[in-house]
């Protein structure tokens, strides 16, 4: 959703911000826009006059903005940028931030829930409003309250208690034409340190503010992530945080081991591509950052008391939610142990029963979707030792949960979740033989053969992916069918589900996942010759079952795409196009199976010439509820 980015230095700044934005794109937007304080008007700051407070701003995509500024240059070397994804107001140019209100302007993410309320006020005090959005109240408040404290930072400190809601800030004013202010509530925010020493190539003294690391990795990798209630100054040479009762605090700085090429597309087509590309290896990583040796899963010092009355309720959205699914049937499997899964939205709501012992699992690959942070947070209100599995270092829902295992996928960039999606399924299995042999329902030989399993991963993704010129041959065969059903048993029913999601978000075509024993009870009504039926067909305990669904499709005229296990013979005549998949312990089908599912969506998709990294209406981490 929403990005910010803001720079203060020795460099032009508008550069800078649009490269910041880029970067940020992948997070779903409708407008964009930056404030700079610009020397354009008045001549430079060497003939000793001031800059001023400049802000472009547009609808739409950030290369109408930097056409914008190509026409309207902002030369200077302080501003803020932002991307917009329209909750408040529709997507338009007045509706863009950044919100200059007088000498002011400000970048927000989040949502003022009291903003009609404010706006009223300010209104019968005889301000008037230009946009329809929440923001621009926090620009009114913010200008009047400079009016009695000039310092910025201390004007903003005054105006955050007024709000109700959430908020990333970045504010700037032209009282201060060097220095960014930046306060969090409850939406990410960091502090980037740049300069010579920290900064990568660095012409001097410079600082950054941004919602997400992807947008200052170019420049520097040395960050200080913001806690809530804490209003930051940020100038060239300087950076200050107080907490929400003004007192100075200092917060821990940290080196992002993301590289800044994580970020590039690399000579791949889409951002969706390179990651499922890079599979392999970031199944490496998560096996290697939880600690797994040659025969073990010790899960980096996890410390989880477990009781006979131990339950575990997963908790996650989207693509995340099938990951939980999936961490079911392995955890209940391999250790015994109840797991219930919700779709966050729905447990934050529905008065859950949370017991002595339970211990609440978020599963997030940004750590910052708005209902799985609440629901964790309800889990951990009702009593439950609160666990998170994520892969964004610093996300906020690390701060929530006592404690978080990482998936040390890399960044994500593409709004279809992959890498993410089969790295969470991998720590899920390492999970679940950690806690099986605690328990003790996993014998050792079983253990040890899982891990092996785990190890052989990364090379049977790769036979996997060797087979995408294939695949796409196969889409390009169905490329005009309006609906697409996707089945699966056991382990690979979430699979399926993770399969039709895939295919619709990026490619629209309508797709529905199901429990293949579940497809007689009316999915089976669609099927038609038009109908192209995936079938996840892997040999394991519901091998034969599946076959007789096969036969029950086939019967219908459907056609079917058989995802098959390698030297499965009896699927030839049964399928119309066969994805052979490596012969793999049952508990770890899943991963492999996603994978040609993964590239089918995207070929499907990119053979239509969909926007396949930022899909229509949709954003890669939803911030809002
Ligand atoms: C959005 C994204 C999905 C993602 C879901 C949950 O809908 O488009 O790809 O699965 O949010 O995101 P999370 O970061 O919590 O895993």
């Amino acid at each position: 959703m929403c990005g910010i980015i803001g720079y203060t230095g020795p460099r032009q700044a508008v550069p800078i911000l649009l490269d910041g934005l880029r970067k940020l794109e992948y997070r779903g937007y409708d407008s964009a826009g930056v404030a700079v304080h610009t020397t354009r008007a008045t001549g430079t700051t060497d003939s000793g006059e001031r800059p001023v407070l400049d802000v472009v701003r547009c609808k739409g995509k950030i290369a109408a903005l930097a056409d914008q500024l190509g026409q309207t240059p902002l030369p200077g070397h302080c501003g803020v940028g932002h991307t917009r994804w329209a909750t408040h107001g529709r997507p338009s140019e007045l509706n863009a931030h950044p919100h200059r209100v007088g000498r002011v302007a400000v970048v927000h993410n989040g949502i003022i829930e009291n903003h009609a309320e404010l706006r009223s006020q300010l209104v019968a005090a005889g301000r008037a409003f230009a946009s329809e959005t929440d923001t621009e109240v926090i620009a009114h408040l913010i200008e009047r309250e400079l009016e009695r404290e000039p310092d910025l930072l201390r004007a903003v400190l005054r105006v955050v208690p007024l709000l109700h809601g959430t908020w990333g800030l970045a504010v700037v004013h032209d009282g201060e034409p060097d220095a960014i202010v930046a306060a969090r509530h409850s939406s990410p925010l960091l502090l980037a340190l740049g300069g010579p020493g920290l900064g990568e190539d660095s012409p001097g003294p410079e600082n950054f503010v941004a919602s997400d690391v992807a947008a200052v990795l170019a420049y520097t990798r040395h960050v200080i992530d913001l806690e809530d209630g804490d209003v930051a100054r940020v100038t060239p040479t300087s950076h200050e945080i107080v907490d929400a009762s003004g007192r100075a605090v200092q917060r821990p700085r940290r080196r992002v081991d993301w590289s800044p090429q994580a970020a590039e597309k690399q000579g791949f087509r889409h951002f969706m591509l390179k990651e499922i590309h890079e599979q392999a290896r970031a199944i490496h990583q998560t096996m290697l950052g939880n600690g797994l040796l040659a025969d073990d899963a010790r899960m980096g010092g996890l410390q989880l008391e477990l009781g006979e009355r131990s339950r575990i309720i997963m908790l996650a959205c989207g693509t995340s939610w099938h990951a939980a699914l999936t961490g079911r049937y392995l955890i209940e499997s391999l250790a015994r142990i109840p797991v219930e899964v919700d779709i966050a939205s729905e447990f934050r709501y529905r008065d859950p029963i949370v017991r002595p012992g339970d211990i609440a699992l978020a599963i997030s690959q940004s750590g910052e979707t708005a209902d799985t942070l609440a629901a964790l947070k309800e889990a951990g209100q009702r009593g439950a030792r609160t666990l998170a599995i994520c892969n964004v270092q610093g996300a906020s829902l690390s701060r929530v949960a006592e404690q978080t295992l990482y998936t040390h996928a890399g960044p994500e960039i593409s709004v279809a979740s992959t890498k993410a999606f089969t790295t969470q399924l991998t720590l899920m299995t390492m999970l679940a033989i950690h806690l099986g042999r605690r328990t003790g329902t996993l014998a050792p030989e079983r253990a040890a053969r899982l891990i092996e399993g785990l190890q052989s991963l990364p090379l049977y993704v790769d036979n996997l992916l060797a087979q995408s010129a294939a695949i796409k041959i196969i889409a390009r065969r169905y490329m005009g069918a309006r609906d697409c059903l996707f089945l699966g048993r056991g382990l690979c029913y979430p699979v399926a589900l993770e399969g039709a999601l895939k295919l619709k978000e990026i490619s629209y075509i309508h797709a529905e996942g199901h429990a293949s024993g579940e497809m007689k009870h009316g999915p089976i009504a669609l099927v038609d010759e038009q109908m192209p039926v995936v079938v996840i067909a892997l040999r394991g305990p519901g091998y034969s079952k599946v076959l007789s669904n096969l036969e029950e499709v086939r019967a219908r005229g459907g056609k079917i795409i058989a995802l098959a296990t390698m030297g499965d013979q009896a699927l030839g005549d049964l399928a119309d196009d066969i994805i052979l998949v490596p012969d793999i312990a049952e508990e770890l089908q899943p991963i492999l199976a996603s994978v040609p599912l993964q590239l089918l969506a995207y070929h499907f998709a990119d053979l239509k010439g969909t926007d396949v990294d930022q899909p229509r209406n949709l954003a890669k981490s939803v911030t809002v509820e």
